[in-house]
């Protein structure tokens, strides 16, 4: 029971979320790709039945574009659909957005996941914003370090929500503080789905469905303050972007005043039905509700993981983590600790110097147990402590 009276299952959740998602207890990459829920994977294939058998089905389809931007806007807290145009994925609006800054420089931090990086550098290259690097040491886009790093010229950052590898949760709030009136552009697709943010500080929120929000490959937004829609020109505007986008006459029409201007053609139908599914069901369940379950499991995993002599890539407080843990066990090389874990039948990524684990709210603990074993089999005996159980009172 929630404070509302609302009846909940064990993880906290709505009792119809979790039977949406087939059981998948050892699969800890959702910073990979989120296995979608069966009402995606339906939906998804109807769509496309009915795409193959029915004349009309295109046009049936086509207003769920609209009620998508409409959700996807009330998730990031705009005021209108009018300020969310779907892109296929995140790399999309992310170009969409370098391509449409006008003048100064962009703050970006060169240890961002590439798709965060190669925009800002190809617009750069072709007369777009200057990119400035932020190099804080240990990687975290800090606000401190934006403050530290901000020149008269800039205007506009660039930042993951969440980082890719050290899991590090940023401070929307405080860079809104510190970035004034220069833009806060945010790459939100190791968040979106998985922490409750206040997206509505963020001139720009931009994901795709297929990590978090378990929806597939194909469909994702982005979503633009006011501010952004007043500052951002739209060179990358294609014909459906246009204000006379159903005019054929050989003429380049004005882009639209709204995030509609950022579209370049018609969207995949069937993965933007997908993505409406994911939404709903990660509405109806309550991003909260889903951001304390998956606070359960990480700490569940931390406590093991330190029970283990093991560590994270950097020391994090709950606040500045979400969903990704950056799993290191000292002398130990990544790729045995990895082979050793995906051997006992958990899937996880293995990189250079960690292994990455990322848990949703639907893994169970019995996922904390089995990490527990490989680790203590594999951790140096003084290293091991007690741990009494992985599953939370
Ligand atoms: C932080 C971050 N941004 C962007 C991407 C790429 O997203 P997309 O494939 O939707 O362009 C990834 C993929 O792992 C990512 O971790």
């Amino acid at each position: 029971m929630d404070p509302c009276g609302a009846e909940l299952d064990e993880a906290g959740l709505p009792p119809g979320y979790a039977p949406c998602f087939q059981s998948l207890p050892f699969y800890l990459d959702f910073a990979r790709f989120g296995p979608p829920s069966r009402n995606v994977a339906e939906c998804h294939a109807s769509s496309l039945r009915n795409l193959a058998s029915d004349p009309s089905a295109v046009d049936a389809l086509a207003p769920v574009a609209a009620r998508t931007e409409a959700l996807a806007a009330a998730l990031t807290g705009r005021s209108s659909a009018d300020h969310v145009v779907l892109v296929p994925n995140t790399s999309s609006g992310l170009f969409q957005l370098a391509f449409a800054l006008q003048g100064g420089a962009i703050l970006v931090s060169p240890q961002e996941f590439p798709a965060n990086v190669y925009p800002w550098v190809q617009a750069a290259r072709r007369g777009g914003p200057a990119v400035c690097w932020l190099t804080p040491p240990d990687g975290r886009v800090t606000p401190e370090a934006v403050a530290a790093a901000l020149r008269p010229e800039i205007t506009a950052l660039a930042v993951s929500a969440v980082d890719f590898r050290t899991g590090y949760r940023a401070d929307l709030a405080a860079l809104r503080d510190i970035l004034g009136e220069r833009l806060l552009l945010v790459d939100a697709i190791q968040a979106f789905g998985v922490v409750d943010l206040p997206w509505h500080l963020a001139d720009a929120v931009v994901t795709g469905g297929q990590k978090w929000l378990r929806a597939g490959w194909g469909s994702g937004f982005l979503s633009l303050s006011s501010r952004a829609l007043d500052r951002l020109g739209g060179s990358l505007s294609g014909w459906s972007g246009a204000v006379a986008a159903d005019r054929f006459d050989g003429l380049l029409h004005e882009p639209e005043r709204s995030a509609a201007r950022f579209r370049m053609t018609n969207p995949d139908l069937a993965a933007v039905a997908a993505l409406e599914t994911s939404l709903q069901l990660f509405a109806s369940a309550g991003p909260a509700r889903i951001e304390r379950a998956v606070a359960t499991r990480i700490d569940a995993l931390l406590d093991v993981i330190s029970a283990c002599g093991a560590r994270t890539l950097l020391p994090l407080s709950p606040r500045e983590r979400a969903g990704i843990i950056p799993l290191v066990l000292p002398d130990r090389d990544p790729k045995i600790v990895g082979s050793a874990l995906r051997d006992a039948g958990l899937t996880i990524s293995i990189r250079e110097d960690h292994v990455r684990l990322s848990p949703h709210a639907t893994t169970p603990f019995e996922a904390v147990e089995r990490l527990a074993a490989v680790l203590r089999a594999l951790a140096p005996p003084r290293h091991l402590r007690h741990v009494s159980s992985a599953t939370p009172s």
